[in-house]
């Protein structure tokens, strides 16, 4: 039992869903505090049949609390992970600013529990377009080791949280009214389009979202000889994240071998019927902690190559449920010492 919990970023896209998910999942605890920015202090928020007004998240906002689950902006968590470990309590963090730091565990529950528990403070839950790709690789790579990956995203605009969302919609409608539209979450307009950039310009090329599911899938695995080629775009769709993932196996790996293990692992759906137009969508598969898996067939271009289709809700398990599972870890490990 957790005695006090902290949801920062409260009033976000993952961060109401977070709300939803603990009362859901009955998750044991005796209190919850609500923070995010001075822009939303008071707001009421419903939990648990009660009402509570979010509170401005500062250093003392941590006092008396033994876990935070944070989806703020980078700069933000920066800031307040610090402040909430000095005070004892431990953060499972949804931003990507902590992810890659050797002293913090960057955790998919199915994939490296036992790294949570080895946390010095801070757990880092993984980009949303990482989490369901390495989920779908994880029986992959067990059974054949995985030499190589190519990864073109297909990205909703929940992704780039509530802002994300309000751009699509109001996008659109402008768009359809041939109105100006001036948006706020995307450099480029979204609706009616294709933006083949997300985050910012990195190394070689890439953008800071295709060098997260580089360097993360390496650090879940702990396996840094994993070669992953990603090209991320965002796209027109409101929710659920679709990858096409190509994979490349040391040991040979046939289509039905590829399904019956797809099938066989918790949290993975196949819905891959081609003949009949069943794969997963966007449309299908939101609002759902599963990740989703379909068009399973051979590469044509490579001896040891398999392709699918991928699609995930990337504000639950890409983000709210992902952290939420992780939580679950600690209270799971507390009760048994
Ligand atoms: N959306 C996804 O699919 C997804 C998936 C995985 C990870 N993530 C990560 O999760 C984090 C949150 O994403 P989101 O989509 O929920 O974004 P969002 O909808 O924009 O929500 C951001 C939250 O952060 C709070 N915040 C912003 N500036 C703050 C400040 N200075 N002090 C205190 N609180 C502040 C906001 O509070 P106010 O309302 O008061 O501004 C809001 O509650 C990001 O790091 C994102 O990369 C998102």
């Amino acid at each position: 039992m957790i005695e006090s919990i902290a949801i920062v970023g409260a009033t976000g896209a993952v961060g109401r869903l977070i709300r939803q998910l603990l009362e859901d999942r009955e998750f044991p605890c005796k209190k919850i505090t609500f923070l995010a920015s001075k822009r939303s202090v008071g707001t009421p928020i419903t939990f648990r049949g009660e009402e509570h007004k979010v509170q401005l998240l500062s250093p003392d906002a941590f006092n008396d609390i033994d876990l935070a689950i944070g989806s703020t902006p980078d700069d933000v968590a920066e800031e307040f992970c610090p402040w909430a470990v000095q005070r004892n309590c431990v953060v499972v963090d949804e931003s990507g600013f902590w992810r890659m730091d050797p002293k913090v565990p960057l955790v998919v529950p199915e994939i490296n529990p036992e790294a949570a528990l080895a946390h010095q403070g801070i757990i880092s839950s993984p980009n949303c377009s990482t989490t369901q790709m390495v989920l779908a690789m994880k029986p992959l790579h067990d059974a054949g080791k995985i030499r190589r990956v190519i990864v073109s995203t297909y990205q909703a605009t929940s992704g780039a949280g509530v802002q994300g969302q309000a751009d699509l919609i109001d996008g659109s409608r402008a768009f359809l009214d041939q109105q100006d539209y001036d948006y706020q979450a995307f450099a480029h307009p979204i609706a009616f389009n294709l933006i083949p950039q997300i985050g910012s310009h990195k190394e070689q090329g890439y953008t800071s979202e295709e060098m997260k599911m580089v360097y993360e899938t390496q650090k879940i695995f702990g396996d840094g000889s994993i070669k992953v080629c990603p090209t991320c775009v965002r796209v027109p769709v409101e929710n659920c994240h679709s990858e096409s993932i190509l994979v490349e196996t040391e040991k040979k790996i046939t289509v039905e071998e590829a399904r019956k293990l797809f099938a066989a692992t918790q949290g993975i759906q196949v819905i891959d019927d081609l003949s009949q137009g069943e794969y997963p969508m966007p449309s299908t598969c939101s609002d759902d902690d599963r990740t989703f898996i379909g068009r399973i067939r051979e590469d044509l271009s490579c001896e040891n190559g398999l392709a699918f289709w991928c699609v995930s809700d990337n504000l639950r398990k890409g983000a709210a449920t992902n952290a939420i599972q992780i939580a679950e870890l600690l209270v799971r490990s507390q009760a048994a010492t």
